[in-house]
């Protein structure tokens, strides 16, 4: 068997990785429009950062594992073509900033027509609106040669920063299937791979519209459970409780549950919103107002987080940050990632920015080049926030990037954590605090330090949700 997947990103690349490394007998094959994707994928360099991918990417590449630009060549010759590609938010026309681009998408399916000479089963990985199979049927058929594409949904439920543990121990792998003969074959043939190394009891088969709208209901329940934590941690510090001792006491109830109750300055990631938007999308054009209304709610809420954290920032450093130096620690949307898509530091430090701040960001997997890449894009979303606007390329200016934690918060009259990476646990406090200027203030937006300790060096902080 011989499978082929379209799109080398932060899905094609390790799920394909992990088919190849548990199925030694299946050739697989990566393939993307980007040669400079491709060259990285072959190098010691990958174009993501991944715990535990280069691994295994050592262990099959040139094994059982390919990268490729030839599509064609692949798609020919492959039984199964999972499709991978990015599906970011519309930025102009019917449905701009909310409804899914389709473009790549549909690029990638008449790549598929115009290369079969056999009959496929065609897998959807990329997240999608609930019914694209129907529009991915008539693209396959539209130049009718006699062949049969079988498509499937196989969603995908890894997390950026986790993508190889949850690739070799997922919840659940889903796969939808028209129910028809054909269909249900082809299902059973998917369901073959996955068997390699997934119990039985965790392949869950569907219709094919549940399987596709399930995704999007999954990423949404996840992100409303983070805005629904982030609402009551402004609740938290305007009362005396802490949002920590909240969310524990609230996700020891088995029905809740523990997860995904951190507050935050925010989510982040290419998904969640894009998704959530998208959803927002499919139930107006089905006229279900009120339930587009409720999920909006999600993503306002999200935006608001962003703008508190700037507004406690300013406020506390006595309303004014114009010429002031502001650490940042951490950029990536989230730790053990490299990924800055849509990630809150950018929005706080556009927001920090506009006050005339001076930023010395520190990441260790974000570049220089990206961070300056984000912070001069403009923001081409739905956000009413006050803060979520275009930076102005002359205050581009006023960002350095650091090598370490301790350069950034060197002078610094406030230091910000923006992500949660675990060595911000251990820095020494101490030293970083003698290094700056006083009062140093302490702003953190991932709760990953203890704000008393802090305290008690000297610090003023403030810490997401906590009593001030
Ligand atoms: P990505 O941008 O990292 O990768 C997509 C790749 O597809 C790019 O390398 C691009 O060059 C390639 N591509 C685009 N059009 C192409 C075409 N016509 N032919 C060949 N290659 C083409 O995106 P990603 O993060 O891997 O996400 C892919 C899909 O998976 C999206 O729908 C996303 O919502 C979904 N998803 C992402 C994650 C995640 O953690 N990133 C998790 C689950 C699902
Ligand atoms: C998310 C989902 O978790 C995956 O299941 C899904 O496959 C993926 O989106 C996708 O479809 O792309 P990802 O965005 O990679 O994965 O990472 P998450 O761990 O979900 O974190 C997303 C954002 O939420 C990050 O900014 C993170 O810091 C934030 N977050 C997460 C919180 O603020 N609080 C939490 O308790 C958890």
């Amino acid at each position: 068997m011989k499978i082929c997947c379209i799109g080398a990103g932060y899905v094609g690349g390790p799920t394909m990785a992990v088919i190849a490394l548990k199925c030694p007998s299946i050739e697989v094959v990566v393939v993307d429009v980007s040669a400079k994707r491709i060259t990285a994928w072959n190098s010691d360099q990958l174009p993501i950062y991944e715990p535990g991918l280069y691994d295994i990417i050592k262990q099959c590449r040139g094994r059982n594992l390919l990268f490729s630009t030839d599509m064609e060549k692949h798609i020919s010759e492959s039984d199964i073509i999972f499709i991978s590609v990015n599906t970011p938010t519309k930025t102009s026309g019917l449905g701009a900033g909310k409804a899914a681009d389709l473009t790549y998408w549909e690029s990638a399916a008449r790549t598929i027509a115009d290369a079969s000479k056999s009959d496929k089963i065609v897998v959807e990985k990329s997240t999608v609106p609930v019914r694209t199979a129907e529009s991915l049927k008539r693209i396959l058929t539209h130049n009718s040669k006699g062949i049969n594409h079988e498509i499937l949904s196989n969603p995908e439920f890894l997390a950026e920063g986790q993508a190889i543990q949850d690739l070799l121990k997922p919840d659940r792998v889903l796969i939808g299937g028209f129910e028809t003969p054909q269909g249900r074959k082809a299902v059973q043939v998917l369901r073959d791979v996955y068997a390699h190394w997934v119990p039985e009891d965790r392949i869950i088969i569907a219709n094919l519209w549940s399987a596709e709208l399930s995704k999007l209901v999954a990423n949404a329940f996840l992100a409303q459970r983070i805005s629904s934590v982030n609402a009551i941690s402004a609740l938290c510090e305007a009362t005396g409780a802490d949002v920590s001792q909240v969310a524990y006491a609230v996700g020891k109830d088995s029905r809740i549950g523990p997860m995904f109750l951190n507050a935050s300055i925010g989510f982040g990631g290419s998904s969640f919103k894009k998704d959530i938007l998208n959803l927002v999308y499919i139930c107006e054009c089905n006229g279900l107002a009120e339930v587009a209304d409720y999920w909006k709610l999600v993503v306002k809420i999200n935006d608001y987080q962003k703008n508190r954290f700037v507004e406690r920032v300013i406020s506390s450093m006595f309303n004014t940050v114009a010429g002031k130096r502001i650490a940042v620690l951490g950029f990536a949307c989230k730790k053990d990632t490299g990924d800055t898509r849509e990630t809150p530091a950018i929005d706080v430090c556009k927001g920090l920015l506009e006050e005339k701040a001076t930023l010395s960001i520190y990441d260790p997997q974000v570049t220089k080049e990206q961070i300056q890449h984000d912070l001069a894009m403009n923001n081409s979303d739905l956000n009413h926030s006050n803060y979520l606007q275009l930076t102005n390329p002359a205050t581009i200016k006023q960002v350095g990037k650091a090598s370490n934690a301790y350069e950034a918060a060197k002078g610094a009259h406030a230091v910000c954590i923006l992500t949660e990476w675990d060595e911000f646990r251990k820095l020494d406090y101490q030293k970083i605090y003698e290094s700056m200027q006083k009062p140093a203030f302490f702003f953190d937006g991932r709760n990953v330090v203890d704000p008393h300790k802090l305290r008690a060096i000297g610090f003023v902080v403030y810490s997401i949700g906590k009593p001030l």
